[in-house]
């Protein structure tokens, strides 16, 4: 009788100092159900090792905001005065406060975290499966996805009440890697060509057959003669273990870029460990895609691989450590581009909304940030089954520039149905878009189309994609055959060459780069400078999608560059 009252005291006693905190906690993210493709496999061994991010919340996100747009906007007295890393610092900083509040709840339960963002917003800890469950009232499991990859996860979990204002998000918790798109990165579907080689007097014809970056040149105007700025950098994304292979660089310049030495290549920078793999059977499609439309579009512009390693934890722990690593250096490069992404859901609305910062950073920063919309038309990242169209993301990010796709050369280009547009369900409009999206939507109420896609999509989020280019029949050299690929992967490198172009003419003229291009390209100067596309659409979820109209429209954006009025509108 003794023991047995002992025990229910003692057990009560638990009970009650185990979980001291419960009482305060409150549910921060949850999701209903497990990811399509995996299966939960029970309880994460109490004893594994767990690293886990946690967001501070920003001094003033608004004031970021504003700093972003002041020197992004064509006309502001700030126009292309871009912040230091320190200017950058006092808007994304975490309060003394939250710092306080965070490090002090951490080191009550014997936790200390390390930083990993040069603002301090981001610390991560490391700790066991058993206390991040007591810590967070999460249950974290094993997820077992049918490619036979496990991952770590929760479907909730919860932080003290009294950091609420001081904690934006933990990660990884309820965003699963996205495991189908690892191998199947945005865009690449490579073709077989036929045998013959690309003829050298390249009409409008055979560009309709494939697309080779003299046809680029042809199609956008784009310069041939080499670019002078060293301190000018094109940056270009490798997740996934997408390995970029010189040999297959070289022999897509001796075949398609005659006129440019052969030797040119990129320069190599690792990132947790990303490889720089030669071994030509590692070389992937779209990291040679990648280089080859930067490399041999920019002519003479410096490019640099940057190789993402840690696959584990997926594209929003890349996406993270890329932008810290970067915003970390007192010089960002002026141009990123990126050819992945992932359906917006996918992501949970905190990390989406703090990825979307910290590309907000890079703009304030004067880098131009520019991510391929995606292949799925109003399906999503993917062609697939849907209800609701299926937004992507980081395409949706106001603070990026997001690439659809277009195809042919003559007579017109038009818009490639892979496309992936449409409209966020986590991001409003932004203000630079506001005429441009409403003047669309006011158009389609009025059509047959309008009514039969009503409800599928929400007309209050930000639109997408911002601009277009190529994304069909794309000749590529890779693994030493040449082929073709198509996907908004082709879009975003051949626009963000333009881009760096212009900001060579920009560095040489001593002036400032371009950084966020929205502003300007939504601006009546900066409309002129594309050619609107008005034909195609981006079918879908049963249904043809949006149709590319005169202005914006959620297929093609605002349309797909004329270099030469740029250029002008630039004073170059
Ligand atoms: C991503 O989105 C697709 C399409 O909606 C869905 O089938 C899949 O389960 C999602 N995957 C993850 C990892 O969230
Ligand atoms: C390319 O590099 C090789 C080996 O370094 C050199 O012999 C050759 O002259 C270079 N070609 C050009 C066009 O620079
Ligand atoms: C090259 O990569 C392939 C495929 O991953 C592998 O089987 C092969 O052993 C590698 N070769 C070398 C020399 O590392
Ligand atoms: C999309 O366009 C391609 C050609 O670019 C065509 O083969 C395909 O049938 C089209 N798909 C739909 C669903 O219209
Ligand atoms: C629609 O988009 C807005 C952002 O503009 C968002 O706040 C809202 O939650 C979205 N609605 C749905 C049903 O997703
Ligand atoms: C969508 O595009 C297809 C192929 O280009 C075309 O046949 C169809 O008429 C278009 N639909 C609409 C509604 O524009």
């Amino acid at each position: 009788m003794t023991m047995k009252s002992t025990l229910i005291l003692v057990s009560f006693l638990t009970l009650v100092y185990g979980t001291p905190h419960s009482r305060d906690l409150l549910v921060h993210e949850r999701r209903d159900d497990v990811p399509h493709g995996f299966t939960h496999k029970g309880p994460a061994p109490a004893d594994q090792t767990l690293t886990l991010r946690l967001a501070l919340a920003h001094t003033d996100v608004g004031g970021l905001q504003d700093a972003l747009y002041d020197v992004s906007t064509p006309g502001s007295s700030n126009y292309g005065q871009h912040l230091s890393k320190e200017d950058l610092a006092k808007y994304v900083a975490p309060t003394p406060e939250s710092a306080a509040a965070v490090t002090s709840w951490l080191s009550e339960n014997g936790l200390s975290a390390t930083v990993l963002s040069p603002a301090g917003d981001w610390i991560s800890i490391e700790t066991t499966a058993a206390k991040a469950n007591e810590l967070f009232d999460a249950h974290f499991s094993k997820f077992v996805h049918a490619s036979g990859k496990e991952t770590v996860r929760t479907l909730s979990y919860s932080i003290p009440a009294s950091l609420k204002s001081h904690l934006d998000l933990v990660h990884p918790t309820v965003t699963f890697p996205n495991i189908e798109l690892s191998n199947m990165p945005l865009a690449s579907v490579p073709l077989p060509l036929s045998a013959r080689e690309p003829s050298s007097d390249t009409a409008p014809l055979s560009c309709n057959n494939y697309i080779t970056p003299k046809c680029l040149q042809e199609l956008y105007g784009i310069p041939s003669t080499p670019a002078t700025q060293d301190g000018n950098q094109l940056y270009v994304t490798g997740l996934e273990q997408n390995y970029a292979n010189r040999a297959d660089l070289r022999a897509f310049l001796t075949q398609s870029r005659p006129d440019m030495s052969p030797n040119t290549t990129f320069a190599f920078q690792s990132l947790d460990g990303g490889q720089d793999s030669q071994n030509i059977s590692e070389a992937s499609g779209e990291a040679d895609l990648d280089v080859q439309y930067t490399i041999g579009v920019a002519t003479g512009v410096p490019v640099t691989f940057i190789s993402v390693g840690n696959v584990q934890d997926g594209d929003a722990n890349n996406l993270l450590d890329l932008t810290n690593k970067l915003l970390s250096q007192e010089k960002v490069p002026q141009v990123l581009t990126t050819s992945y992404g992932d359906n917006e859901h996918n992501i949970s609305r905190p990390l989406a909304e703090k990825l979307c910062n910290a590309f907000a950073q890079l703009g304030a920063r004067g880098t131009s940030v520019l991510f391929g919309s995606g292949d799925g038309g109003v399906s999503g990242i993917q062609p697939g089954n849907c209800g609701r169209f299926v937004p992507t993301f980081p395409a949706t990010c106001p603070f990026i520039t997001a690439v659809g796709g277009t195809r042919l050369v003559s007579p017109i280009e038009v818009a490639a149905n892979l496309s992936s547009g449409g409209f966020s369900n986590y991001f409003g409009t932004p203000s630079y878009q506001v005429a441009a999206k409403q003047a669309y939507l006011a158009n389609l109420g009025q059509t047959k189309l309008g009514k039969s896609l009503r409800g599928r999509y929400n007309a209050s989020g930000r639109g997408y994609p911002d601009v277009s280019a190529i994304a069909e029949s794309v000749l590529i050299v890779t693994q030493g055959e040449s082929g073709l690929i198509r996907g908004t992967s082709c879009s975003s490198p051949i626009f963000a060459s333009v881009v760096a172009l212009l900001n060579d003419g920009l560095l040489a003229a001593n002036k400032t780069p371009l950084g966020f291009l929205n502003p300007l390209l939504y601006s009546e100067a900066g409309m002129a400078t594309l050619t609107d596309i008005k034909l195609g659409n981006n079918s879908g979820c049963g249904t043809e999608g949006f149709s590319a109209v005169a202005g914006w429209d959620p297929v093609t954006g605002l349309g797909s560059p004329i270099y030469s009025k740029m250029a002008s509108a630039l004073g170059l």
